[in-house]
Parts: C-alpha cells; structure tokens; sequence
C-alpha cells in the first residue's frame, strides 16, 4: 500500500474567492492535522491561459499568504511554488508521452476555456494542463487531492494517466523493485504511481455565482458582484450577499425542497461550509424563513470566517521576505521528495 499524503495546488491568477477557499483551501487546513500535506502555488499552470502576468511573483505571494492566513503550518506541512521544482516539469513530459492528445481534448475545462478559438489562438500548455497536474500529484506519489468538484474529470486523467504508465512499464517497474502491489478494483496491480483519490465532498463542493447560480463562482467572471473575494472588507462581502439573486419563496425545511432552485441551494450550501454544519442542520434552523431574514445571518457568518483570514493575510503581505522565505524552504524540502520519485521514474524508463 502507499503511504497516505494529501497534495493539492491553486494557481497564482487573480483575486481568490469564497469557491477557492470552501472548495479548497478550508480543506487544506482541516486535513492537516492527520495527514502529511504538500500545497503549491501551481505558476507554471498560469502561463496556460495568458503567457504574460506583470505580477506574478505578488500573486505568488498572494496565494502563499491566503495558505498562512487560513492556518497552513509550514513547518509542518511544505508549502511552496511549482517553478522551484523542475521535476514537475520534467515528470510531465514523460506524462505527455503516456496520455493520449485524445485524453486532453475530451476535458470540459478545456473545451470551455477554448470555446469558439481556433487552434492557433490556444496554447498547447492549456491542452495539456491535466498532464502537468497529474505530474504535481504522482511527482510525490501523492494518494488524497482535496479539490473542487470542477476538478473531478482532471483527477481521473490524473489516474488514466498512472494506470497507463504502470501497465506499460509493468515489467521495467518489476525489474526496477520500486513498485507497491495494489488493488484496482478487484484486480491486483503492481504499481509505481498510485490511483489519487479526490476529496470532494462537503456541502459546498462547488460554490456558485452570485449573480446566477448555474455558473460556477469564477476569477474569470467580468462580475465583482459574483464573487466574494478573500480580500474584500465586510462592507463589500455585506453588499454582494444582499444583492445575489434569490427567488422568491421562503427557504425550505429539507433538503430536498432546494432542488430546482439553484440560487437557494447556493446560499445554504455557502452558509454550511462556512458553519460546518450540513445543509440540513442550517435549514432546520432557517427552513420557513424568508431570505430577509436569511442574508443577514449570512452576512454576519461570512464576516465572522473571512475578516480575520482577510486580516492575516493582509498583514502577511507586508512583509514578502518572510512570504519568500516560506517558499525558499518549502521548495528546498519538495525538491528532494520529487528527486526521488525522479531518480526512480529515470531508472524505470531506462535513462
Ligand atoms: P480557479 O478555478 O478559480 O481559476 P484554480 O484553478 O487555481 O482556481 O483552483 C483552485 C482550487 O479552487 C481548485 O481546487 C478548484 O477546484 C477550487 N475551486 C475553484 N473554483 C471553485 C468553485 N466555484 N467552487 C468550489 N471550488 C472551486
Ligand atoms: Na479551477
């Protein structure tokens, strides 16, 4: 069996977000008390979408402090930045050799980040983006991912990618006497890379817009007013949760009522996550109320859970030598994880 390590990456683009930080960074925090945890700040996959940032070593900077302020121990854990290991970089080109361009074409993410561009206009890094992530994760053969639910369809390339490469380096891995014997459903595989399990789960597995609740929360959406930014103040987390779109009914006493109404099920998926309550403990407390009564208790929660975050991270900010002391030192420790795994993978493939 592999040893349990948890692993997972946000990209240094733009203002984070409630969905960021419910969809992922509260579950960094909340995993690392029983596990051995690595988190990145994924730059290499900024240059995916847009080539040129004025500002990516702030936003670098940007995303570590969100890590910190949220309650991310360093020390404990390792936290640092993905350019700072070549081995992500190196691991992902032998994954480009194993997946198949087929894989990469069939991703939604990709499919709505191109749209109607033409393949000129779309850079053969965001093709293979999912290659590069699955090597984030096997570099340290990492076993547990928390990510948002807009992740899923790439954990599974992640895990089509490392069956593909146990099978077919099955006796290069044998010889090599580096491998883990494991059960892929019933059958017994002896494997280099393990099958990553996503962390999904929670009441907020992907958090919506503001503005319309069949979009996801997004840095990309033009709207300020769908999103809450980890950085807004509480006066501006009061006047976006005031004015997201409700419908007009009173909030349901189960579960079950919020179906059909996205925009409901949104808010009390929010208000759980932020409470650690299920949706069913917040609408038995809210079920039969109007919204009036609703947004200002969210209001008030979500003030409560992101002021002192926003604060930290705020006061962290002003001081990017320590911010970079933590990535210097994160970066030394993964390195040698990663070289590991490197030396091993050279062996196996035969270099
Ligand atoms: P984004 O999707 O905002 O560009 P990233 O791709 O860097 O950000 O994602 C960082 C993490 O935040 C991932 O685990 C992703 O699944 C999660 N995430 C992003 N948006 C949402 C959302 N709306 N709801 C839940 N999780 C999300
Ligand atoms: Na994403």
């Amino acid at each position: 069996e592999f040893k349990p390590l948890v692993f997972s990456g946000v990209q240094p683009t733009g203002n984070l977000h409630l969905g960021n930080y419910l969809g992922a960074i509260k579950k960094f925090v909340a995993l690392q008390d029983s596990n051995d945890c690595i988190y990145c700040v994924v730059d290499l996959h900024a240059l995916t979408a847009q080539l040129v940032h004025q500002d990516m070593k702030s936003q670098i900077r940007s995303i570590t402090a969100a890590f910190l302020a949220s309650g991310i121990d360093p020390q404990k854990h390792i936290v640092f930045n993905q350019s700072a290991v070549p081995q992500h970089a190196e691991l992902a080109w032998i994954f480009n050799c194993v997946a198949r361009i087929g894989w990469m074409e069939r991703m939604t993410q990709f499919k709505d980040k191109t749209g109607s561009k033409n393949a000129e206009q779309v850079s053969l890094g965001l093709l293979a983006y999912p290659s590069l992530m699955a090597a984030d994760i096997l570099v340290y053969r990492a076993t547990h991912v928390p990510v948002g639910d807009d992740q899923k369809q790439h954990l599974e390339l992640a895990r089509d990618i490392a069956m593909k490469f146990n099978l077919d380096f099955a006796d290069l891995i044998r010889a090599n006497g580096t491998g883990v014997d494991i059960k892929v459903g019933d059958e017994p595989v002896h494997a280099y890379f393990p099958m990553v399990e996503p962390l999904i789960d929670g009441p907020a597995p992907r958090v919506m817009s503001l503005k319309d609740g069949t979009k996801k929360m997004s840095k990309s959406d033009a709207s300020d007013l769908s999103r809450i930014n980890l950085m807004d103040d509480a006066e501006t987390i009061a006047k976006k949760i005031r004015k997201a779109k409700t419908d007009p009914d009173a909030l349901p006493s189960e579960v079950a009522g919020l179906a059909g109404r996205p925009e409901a099920d949104n808010l009390i998926g929010i208000f759980a996550a932020l409470a650690e309550k299920t949706k069913a403990e917040v609408l038995s407390e809210f079920g039969g109320q109007q919204f009036s009564v609703f947004k200002p208790a969210l209001i008030e929660l979500a003030v409560d859970k992101l002021a002192p975050v926003n604060g930290e991270m705020r006061r962290l900010m002003d001081d990017p030598g320590h911010i970079d002391d933590v990535l210097r030192d994160g970066g030394a420790r993964a390195r040698v994880l990663a070289e590991k795994t490197m030396n091993e993978v050279r062996d196996i493939i035969g270099f």
